[in-house]
């Protein structure tokens, strides 16, 4: 399963007026799977690396509502891109089996993070070279 190729950066309608802005993400509708949790990651700086692991069954949406980040993906098979995630509005997609890796936080970044899944250790790939190693013993890259 390389979905690589899925991984896509999405843009959330923005309801603004003279009180503000305000961003709607609904589950199957806003983002291509139903939330199951959401979590939030604040008080890293440019220093940290987070994520660092692959989803067995996880999908994501990871949102900067606050401050700026970048993640960088990769399939293991040479294929990598890094997204700036600069917009309160700005999602990006990471289906399941895609490694991650989320860096150059901003003192005041606050990143939202849409699942489709319950927490559950055991479907997360923290080592790189397992995932590697996955990915080519399935035939991932054709
Ligand atoms: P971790 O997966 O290392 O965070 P990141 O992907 O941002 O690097 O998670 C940090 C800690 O939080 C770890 O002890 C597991 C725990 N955790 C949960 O209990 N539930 C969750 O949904 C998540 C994402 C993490």
């Amino acid at each position: 399963m390389n979905n690589f190729a899925n991984v896509q950066t999405l843009s959330f309608k923005e309801h603004g007026d003279e009180r503000g802005s305000l961003v709607v993400v609904e589950g199957a509708v806003d983002v291509p799977f139903d939330i199951k949790r959401v979590f939030y990651i604040y008080g890293s700086d440019a220093t940290v690396i987070r994520g660092m692991h692959a989803n067995r069954k996880s999908r994501f949406v990871l949102i900067n509502v606050a401050g700026t980040s970048k993640v960088k993906v990769k399939d293991g098979l040479g294929n990598e891109t890094i997204y700036l995630l600069d917009r309160p509005r700005m999602g990006i997609y990471i289906p399941q089996m895609v490694w991650k890796e989320m860096y150059d936080f901003s003192a005041d970044a606050v990143l939202l993070c849409l699942a489709s899944e319950h927490y559950e250790q055991e479907e997360y790939i923290r080592d790189y070279d397992e995932y590697v190693r996955i990915m080519q013993e399935t035939d991932c890259g054709k």
